[in-house]
This record gives structure tokens, sequence and C-alpha cells, in this order.
């Protein structure tokens, strides 16, 4: 099926059931959870029982509003949302939210949901905005917290899950910097002849190849089972379109989204569903639309896709031990 028609029919043909998991006794950790999806998972996992649900933010006082908004609308206790600090444009930020989940007694799973969406081109940390924070970042995350699920799985006896928020325009990206030679990064780094328009599906094309990595290199072991997948939600309303538009270009977009986008609400759902207790192994390694495991795309599955992929983690990798040396000794 072709890229527009899935689309169509996930969007306007495919209905998310209501999440009724039982999350008792589990903590569990959403990043950017003050706003949009996240929040809305947040709010989820929270009326399902969650023991403790820690809101990994930006800025402190919007995630203490989303706390109270969740607590308010849930009637949970008080104490069952924790409000932390983590910004993915600083790495030492995420060093020692790293650290601190190292202290936590159990982590059942984490939604690496924050992620940014720009027309404008910037460096942070050395590297194009999308790339850093919605790539190197959120593997950055993903690799502190493993230790600390793989743990918990083994102790507990129970599954545990890390997730990570992506986009089916993975399907469509161009990714015309994969073709060239040199470092993959130092060419996602470069202003001149950037395509913005595509910036954002190559940074959840290059998410995926690393979901995949980590599954092979992390695999689910009778005694240790951490699921590590990849999940859309699908087109939503959402704040992540924020950019400074025209007129036209903001009435264009408010018609569409009021045509085919999902509610956050109804987004959220396959955020909760990646990380649901019994989630079937197979999510292992793979991506999740509509609450199912989906095709990774033609592209992904070719020999094509096995080179780019191979190629991104040569780079990525060492690069992620010169921030955090050390951190990627947990995989195989
Ligand atoms: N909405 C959609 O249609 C859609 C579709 C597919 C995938 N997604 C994915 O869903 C995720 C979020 O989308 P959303 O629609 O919920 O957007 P959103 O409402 O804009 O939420 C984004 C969250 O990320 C946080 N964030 C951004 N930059 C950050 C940074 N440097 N450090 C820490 N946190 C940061 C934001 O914090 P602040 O509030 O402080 O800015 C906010 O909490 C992204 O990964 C996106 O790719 C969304």
């Amino acid at each position: 099926m072709g890229f527009a028609l899935q689309f169509v029919k996930s969007q306007l043909f495919t209905s998310l059931p209501y999440p009724k998991y039982d999350f008792s006794g589990q903590t569990i950790i959403i990043t950017g959870s003050n706003t949009g999806l996240g929040l809305e998972a947040a709010r989820h996992i929270v009326r399902l029982g969650a023991s403790k649900v820690i809101l990994a933010v930006r800025t402190i006082f919007k995630g203490e509003a989303a706390a109270r908004d969740i607590i308010a609308s849930t009637n949970a206790k008080g104490n069952v949302i924790e409000v932390w600090s983590l910004v993915l444009s600083d790495f030492d930020s995420i060093k020692l939210f790293g650290e601190r989940v190292q202290a936590l007694t159990r982590l059942d799973a984490l939604i690496q949901h924050a992620g940014i969406l720009t027309k404008h081109f910037e460096l942070v940390q050395g590297n194009e905005s999308h790339i850093t924070i919605n790539v190197i970042s959120a593997t950055l995350v993903g690799l502190l917290v493993l230790p600390k699920l793989q743990e918990t799985s083994r102790v507990y006896g129970v599954k545990t899950h890390l997730s990570f928020v992506g986009s089916d325009l993975q399907y469509i990206a161009k990714y015309k910097e994969g073709e060239t030679s040199g470092s993959i990064l130092e060419e996602l780094a470069k202003k001149e002849d950037v395509n913005m328009s595509d910036r954002y599906s190559v940074s959840k094309l290059l998410l995926l190849y690393t979901v995949r990595e980590l599954a092979v290199r992390a695999p689910l072991f009778k005694e240790s089972k951490v699921v590590i997948s990849k999940v859309t939600p699908g087109a939503c309303q959402s704040g992540l379109f924020r950019d400074d538009m025209g007129w036209l270009e903001a009435m264009i977009q408010s018609i569409m989204v009021k045509l085919i986008a999902r509610t956050t609400e109804v987004g959220s759902r396959t955020l909760v569903h990646s990380v649901k207790p019994d989630l079937e192994d197979s999510a292992h390694g793979a991506f999740l639309m509509d609450c199912r495991v989906a095709s990774n795309g033609s592209r992904v599955d070719s020999a094509k896709g096995q080179s780019e992929q191979k190629r991104w983690i040569e780079g990525l990798f060492p690069k992620l031990e010169s921030i955090a040396p050390g951190c990627t000794s947990v995989l195989a």
C-alpha cells in the first residue's frame, strides 16, 4: 500500500482502542509530558493505576501544572506524580537524569516522547537540532535508562519497555545526506543546501535505524525482557507545528488538522499501547502504528536500508560515547 493510502486509512478509517491495561505497581517515565501526546499518555497511565508516573520535562513549572491537571482529572493521589527536569538540548541534563533514574527502586517503562519539528536550521550541541534532540539525545536517554529497565525485568519478573516516539513520515524521507561518502553527522550539520522540509522525516528514519540496532544489541532474554520499539501516534492536533507561519500556510494547516488529525488523547493511546505490560515480543525492534506492529517500509528492509543503518550507527555510537563514555557498554 502506498504511503498516501496507508495514511488516509490510518487517520480516517482506523479506531484506536481506549487503553484498559493494568499498570498497578509500575513506575513509568514519559518525557515531554507537560503537553501534547505525552501529557495525555501520562493521564491514561495514572488513570490505569501506575504507582509512580514521572513527568520528565524541560520546564519544571509546566510539568507541575500538568501534574495538577492530571490529578484533578483522575482523582489520583498527589504523590503518584513526580516532575523531573530533562532538557534534551543539554547533554549534562540528560546525564543527571540518567543518574537519577539509577536511584529508582524500579522502572517499568520509559516513553521517549519529547521531540521537535521546525523548518529553521539550527545547530544544537554541534549537530542540527532535529538530529540532536530527536535522535542523539533520545538515544542517550534510552541507553542511560536501559540498565534500570533490565534490572526491573529481572528482579520483578516482568516485561519492561523502552518506547521511542517516531512518525510515519519516515516512509517518505528523502535522506539525500545518506548518499554522500563522508561522515553522516557532519553532512547533516551543514547548512548549505539543507532540505529542512525533509529533516524531521530524516530524523525519524534515523531513529528507526537506531531502535533496530538497539533491539539487536539488547535482545530479549527469558530472565530479562526489555521491549524496545518505535511508535507513531499518527497525525495529531498538538503544539508540534509551532513554527511561525504566514496566514495562508496557517489557514491551510488548520483546515487539514481539523479534517484529518487525531486529538492528542486519541493519538496518545498508541503511546500507552507501546508500553502495555503484555506487549508482544514481536514489537522488539519494530515500528508500531495504530496499536500494532507495522511495516518498516521497503527502504528500511532493503539492502540500501541495511547499509544506511550500518553507516548511521558507525557515526552515532562514537558520538554517544564521546558524550557519555561507557553508555553503549550496556549493549552486546
Ligand atoms: N503531533 C503529531 O502529529 C505527531 C505525529 C507523529 C509523531 N509525533 C511525535 O510526538 C512527539 C511530540 O509531539 P507532540 O505532538 O506531543 O508535540 P508537542 O505538543 O510540541 O510536545 C513536544 C514536547 O517535547 C518537549 N521538548 C521539545 N524540545 C525539548 C527539549 N530540547 N528538551 C526537552 N523537551 C523538549 C516540549 O517541551 P516544551 O513544552 O517545554 O516545549 C513538549 O513537552 C514528537 O516526538 C513528535 O515527533 C507527533
